[in-house]
């Protein structure tokens, strides 16, 4: 039986992926910052194990505990929305700490049991902003855009020991926590110079047009871990398999 280790499952597209494993028969190793073994249907394949990705004791403990892992997903992340001028470097290094660093620190501490194994995937989560750039996500880009930067020049290099790296970038997903797990940081408002760019982004969200399910971004994930045809970047969800187009 192959094994899953996902990152961020207490909520959103970390949760869905870590049930859609679970449903095609693969035991899963679920990790949340405050474990929960409720969110997921029960199942003799499931482990909830306690992991903060931003914390080196953390990680040590839950890949310890994990074991041999197949797949390592690293879905794990924080959003925030603001104009450059809007966002203290706190912010910035918090955002990076956990999407960018966090996810380099879960690979770092997987990858050598893969190599000596010769088989494994890392599966990374970024986003398509990646992909068609956004005003007041400069820092959040930068940290995805890391994140694309990091898996495309990981995958050469542990090529040769049979270990894949690979991206999967979802789009717009309002049906998750992102958006209120970001509002909850961000508490000192817009600059009020950018308060026309932020009312013009906001009423461009009110109109329809596609979004990213949390079941588009499993089904990415899934075609990642299992396909070695699939390509190195995935886009997930109508809105971001558009991006990719328009590129
Ligand atoms: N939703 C979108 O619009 C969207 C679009 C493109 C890409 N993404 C990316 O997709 C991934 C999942 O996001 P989502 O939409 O599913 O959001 P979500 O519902 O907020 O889920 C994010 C998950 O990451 C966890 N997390 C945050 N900081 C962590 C840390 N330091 N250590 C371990 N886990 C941590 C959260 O756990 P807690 O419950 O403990 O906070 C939560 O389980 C993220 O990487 C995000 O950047 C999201």
């Amino acid at each position: 039986m192959q094994t899953v280790l996902i990152t961020g499952c207490s909520s959103g597209f970390g949760l869905e992926t870590a049930r859609y494993f679970l449903d095609r028969d693969w035991a899963v190793v679920a990790t949340m910052r405050q474990p929960r073994e409720d969110v997921l249907p029960p199942s003799d394949r499931l482990r909830v194990l306690a992991l903060d990705v931003t914390d080196p004791s953390s990680i040590e403990r839950a890949v310890a505990e994990a074991g041999p892992i197949d797949v390592l997903v690293n879905n794990a992340g924080i959003g925030w929305l603001n104009a450059l001028e809007g966002t203290p470097m706190a912010a910035a290094r918090e955002l990076f700490e956990t999407n960018t660093l966090g996810l380099i620190a879960m690979t770092q501490a997987v990858l050598p049991q893969m190599r000596e194994r010769r088989a494994g995937v890392i599966v990374n989560v970024s986003s398509s902003v990646t992909l068609q750039s956004l005003p007041l996500l400069s820092v959040y880009t930068a940290s995805k855009a890391a994140v694309n930067a990091f898996t495309e020049s990981l995958a050469l290099e542990l090529a040769q020991f049979d270990v894949l790296a690979r991206l999967v970038l979802p789009g717009r997903g309002p049906d998750t926590s992102f958006g209120d797990n970001a509002r909850a940081r961000m508490t000192d408002g817009f600059p009020d110079a950018y308060a026309d760019l932020v009312q013009r982004v906001f009423a461009g969200w009110q109109e329809a047009g596609p979004v990213t399910h949390s079941s588009d971004v499993a089904e990415a994930v899934w075609r990642a871990a299992t396909d070695p045809s699939c390509p190195m970047r995935l886009p997930a969800g109508a809105d971001a398999v558009a991006a990719a187009e328009a590129r």
